[in-house]
């Protein structure tokens, strides 16, 4: 295997030379969106300038062409989850939406009483669509505990998975966990969680929200055995607009189209509609096909440079980062202090702090850190993280967050380290 070449990875990535305030940008924003190398924007120019037109619905070339570009990635996105076919796969536009899918397409089936379970430390979209269901049905929605003992700091931010032997009942119907945390940074045992979740209640589904991990580690939702995987394209180097939902085909066959209109459907009279076969019955109107084929694109990048020499680059960053953030000690850290050196990752049990690091410096807000670390040229996020509830239980109004990605390098956290260094001069 030939060594990570992170400096030829950054030739692909034409924004890393753009300069922030006089200064090159160091992006270390990567759990909001990545960059994207040059090979997807170039797939996307092209994609307009050479087959640009509507799928499904001509007989004339550029359809041909665009539908056969549409359908190949989904068939892509098929092998890079392990998925048995690609009419398991369907498009979205976000993560949001797919878990926004999951919840109408399924209220059907609940009734008053019925439980849903999360986590205490999922992001909004894995949080508001099932409290909001909940709302409207009458159900009940249970939260599985995080340990969040400051004393305990190997494993604060960690889900201690037996939980759901007791939280998984008869009444529970769908059971949604995040594998990597987008405040915390761990990484969540979904495929212990999901032996139970289907032991205790084989009628239970379960739901793992990839949206931080899919772009990071390999994963096989075989192996994982979950019902449904969420993820977007935006954060694993394709373009914004672009999501996924995978499905076990014989659910996705039992479950209401979330919209309805051109392409979902199969034949239309005046009394009645039939649907279209798998995944068109869930993609109604015209979709984004550039966003779905560039999707494609992006994940040959992916493969090409490994998704365990990715994993392994951003865990070195991390165990770096760490180490110079222990340097401060007014420097808070949220998330387990373990690190996860496993290059083979995949479905493995982790629970251990992958590549992203929630911080605060003692009496200085997360914005204030962000705006400073902003004026080094370097993007992070300060806030909530869309994780209000979590923040509460963290008792902070928000962390600032480093988040890495396959493009990062080492003196980029060191100039993190200077930039915090300047933030506590400012507010000495
Ligand atoms: N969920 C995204 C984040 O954590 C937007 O920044």
């Amino acid at each position: 295997m030939a060594a990570y070449n992170v400096d030829k990875i950054r030739e692909d990535f034409q924004i890393l030379n753009v300069k922030v305030h006089g200064k090159p940008l160091v992006y270390l924003d990567n759990a909001a969106t990545s960059q994207k190398p040059k090979q997807v924007i170039d797939a996307e120019k092209e994609y307009y300038e050479t087959i640009n037109s509507n799928i499904h619905r001509g007989v004339h070339k550029l359809s041909e062409d665009a539908s056969a570009g549409y359908e190949e990635a989904h068939e892509k996105v098929a092998d890079f989850i392990g998925a048995k076919e690609f009419e398991e796969i369907i498009f979205t536009r976000n993560a949001t939406e797919s878990l926004n899918l999951l919840a109408y397409s399924l209220c059907n089936s609940l009734k008053e009483g019925d439980e849903i379970l999360i986590t205490q430390a999922e992001h909004h979209a894995n949080f508001v669509p099932w409290q909001q269901l909940a709302k409207q049905k009458r159900l009940k929605l249970k939260f599985a505990k995080v340990n969040l003992d400051s004393k305990d700091k190997e494993n604060f931010g960690t889900l201690d998975v037996s939980q759901f032997n007791e939280l998984v009942t008869s009444k529970t119907k769908i059971v949604s966990v995040t594998q990597m945390g987008n405040v915390l940074g761990t990484t969540n045992d979904v495929r212990e969680i999901g032996r139970i979740v289907h032991e205790n209640n084989p009628s239970a589904l379960f739901i793992v929200d990839g949206a931080q991990s899919v772009a990071h580690s390999k994963i096989d939702v075989k192996k994982l055995d979950c019902d449904f995987l969420t993820f977007s394209g935006h954060k694993m180097l394709a373009p914004t607009g672009i999501g996924v939902l995978y499905g076990k085909k014989n659910l996705l066959e039992q479950m209401r189209p979330f919209m309805y209109g051109g392409d979902m459907i199969r034949k239309v009279t005046f009394d009645d509609t039939s649907y279209n076969d798998l995944p068109w019955k869930f993609e109604a109107g015209t979709p984004n096909i550039a966003g779905g084929i560039t999707l494609g694109t992006a994940i040959d990048y992916l493969l090409k440079v490994g998704m365990e020499n990715i994993f392994a680059h951003e865990q070195e960053l991390t165990e770096y980062a760490l180490k110079r953030l222990a340097e401060f000690d007014d420097v808070t850290i949220y998330g387990p202090s373990k690190i996860d050196n496993n290059k083979n990752n995949e479905n493995k049990i982790l629970n251990d702090r992958t590549g992203i690091i929630s911080f605060n410096i003692d009496k200085i807000h997360a914005h204030d850190v962000a705006s400073i670390f902003d004026q080094h040229g370097i993007a992070i996020r300060g806030g909530h993280h869309c994780a209000m509830p979590l923040m509460g239980l963290l008792d902070v109004a928000g962390t600032a967050r480093i988040s890495f990605y396959l493009y990062n390098k080492k003196e980029e956290v060191d100039k993190a380290i200077d930039a915090i260094e300047h933030v506590k001069k400012i507010f000495a």
